[in-house]
Order: C-alpha cells, then structure tokens, then sequence
C-alpha cells in the first residue's frame, strides 16, 4: 500500500498528478458536440465574461472561449499547475489565447474581484473541494448582478457500473472513496444553492449509457484510488477491473453516471 495522508488525498491527488492521468485526461476532458446539452443552462453570450472553475487541462474553457467570441473572456481556474500550463499552451495552439486568462489557486479562492463576471462554470469539480457552501458562496461573490452560476456534477452514489452488480461496485467505491471529499456531491447541490442564496435555481438530469467503454478511464482511476490507501487487496480491485475490461471486449458493458445541472440565477 502505498503511503497517502487520507484525510486530504481528495485534494493530493490533483495537486500532483500521475503523468499517465495527465496524457489521459487532456482527451478525455476535450469538449464534443454531443455535449452542448451540458452547458445550455448557463446561456452564455458572445461577449461574456465567464469563469471556468477547475479548468484542468482546458478542454471546456476552449469551448467557451468559442462561445463568448473575440469580445468576451475566460478565465480557467485549477489547484494544478500542470493542467494551468497545458491550458495556456492548447488554447494559444487553437488561437484563443487573447480571450483566455488562466490562473492557479491553492486556497479555494478566485482571484477576481467582486461582481466582475457574467457567468461562472464548474463541471466536476466540487466533490473534490473542502467546503461546497464555502466554494458556492464564492462563486456569488464574483458573479454580477443578473449573471448565473452553473454547476455540472455527478453523483457517485448513482454509479451503474455492469457488470459488476450493486455488491462489487459498493466495495470498490468504497475502497476509493477517500479520493472524494464529497462523493454524493450532485444530490445536495440545489440545496447547497438555495442556502447560499440564489433567486432562482434550475435542476436538471442528464444521463447516457456508455456500452463502449469510453468512461473505462474513470474507473481505472477509481481502481488506482482505491489500491492506494483503500481497504481492498490491490489484486481483488485488479480482478474488479479485469472483470470490467472483460465485458467491454465481448460488447456486455454498461456505465451510467447522471449528471446533475443546477443554474442559479443572481
Ligand atoms: C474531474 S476534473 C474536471 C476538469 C474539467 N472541469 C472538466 O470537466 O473537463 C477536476 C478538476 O478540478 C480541479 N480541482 C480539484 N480541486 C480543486 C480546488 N479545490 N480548486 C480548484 N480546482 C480544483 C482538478 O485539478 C481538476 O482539474
């Protein structure tokens, strides 16, 4: 077992990053078409001022760099340093590099002032911070009068993983739930947003069922969390995901993982 300190291995975990996770992450974070259901809530506008909180390697802040046009501006946020650099460099490589700002943090802080941006974005980020109503509070803080706040998370007490069946999922996830701070973060996020205040706040579910295994990675990292410092048998978290790689080869796999957007409005 490898030595973590488990009580913040939620936040260790991306403040260094595994170069492997990098090289994945920068392809599977990239944004696709069939994913603009994820971001209609928030209506962002050419010229907006919008922030990208947890940005990771870029791929949604290139989106809205897209969207908010030559007038507009982006500003990506994230604890790792990495990601901050790899950011700057892919959103330079596609040209937007004059609407994009990125910036790295270490205090759950966003180094904007008050009331300074018309939309704020963070997409699976929040099981992962130490204080949601803190971090949420935050978020108000930047947002303008009129502006909104749109938050994209899972809920990882919601997992459908075949073919491992409720019994064996419930033991890996719990082996690797130390990776999480809050890992049923998508079923509190609308009272999280009404206790902080928001004049209206929208709920929606989107889920699919990936049966091609696109999402392995997720839990290939879960596996890995788990093995490290999890009470699991590094070789039964191996045999789990053996057993998952096996039905993707013969076609019996299924994933499904909700995503749950809430919108506040200022
Ligand atoms: C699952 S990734 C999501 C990346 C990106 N938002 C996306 O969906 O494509 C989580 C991201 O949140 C960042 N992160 C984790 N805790 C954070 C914190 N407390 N403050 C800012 N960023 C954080 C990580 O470094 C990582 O880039």
């Amino acid at each position: 077992m490898n030595t973590i300190n488990k009580d913040t291995y939620y936040r260790d975990h991306w403040v260094e990053v595994e170069q492997e996770r990098v090289d994945a992450y920068q392809e599977l974070f990239k944004w696709r078409p069939e994913m603009d259901p994820l971001l209609a809530p928030a209506d962002i506008q050419e010229g907006h001022i919008v922030v990208d909180y947890g940005c990771g390697p870029g791929g949604l802040s290139l989106e809205l760099a897209r969207r908010v046009g030559a007038g507009g501006l982006v500003h990506g946020i994230d604890l790792n340093a990495q990601f901050i650099k790899l950011a700057v460099q892919y959103l330079a490589e596609e040209g937007f590099a004059e609407r994009t700002q990125f910036h790295h943090v270490s205090d759950d802080r966003i180094p904007l002032p008050d009331q300074s941006v018309d939309r704020l974005i963070c997409k699976n980020v929040l099981e992962y911070v130490p204080d949601v109503s803190a971090t949420i509070a935050e978020f108000r803080r930047v947002v303008k009068p009129g502006g909104k706040v749109h938050i994209l998370d899972s809920d990882w007490g919601m997992l459908v993983v075949e073919p491992l069946g409720h019994e064996k999922l419930a033991e890996l996830f719990a082996a690797a739930e130390h990776a999480y701070h809050t890992p049923r973060i998508g079923r509190i996020l609308y009272s999280e947003m009404k206790k902080a205040g928001y004049a209206d706040v929208a709920v929606k579910i989107l889920a699919s069922a990936d049966t091609r295994g696109r999402s392995a990675l997720v839990l290939h990292n879960m596996v890995n969390y788990a093995k490290t410092g999890g009470d699991i048998d590094p070789a039964r978290a191996d045999a789990l995901y053996a057993e998952i790689r096996q039905s993707i080869k013969e076609g019996t796999f299924m994933m499904i993982l909700p995503q749950f957007l809430v919108t506040g409005q200022l």
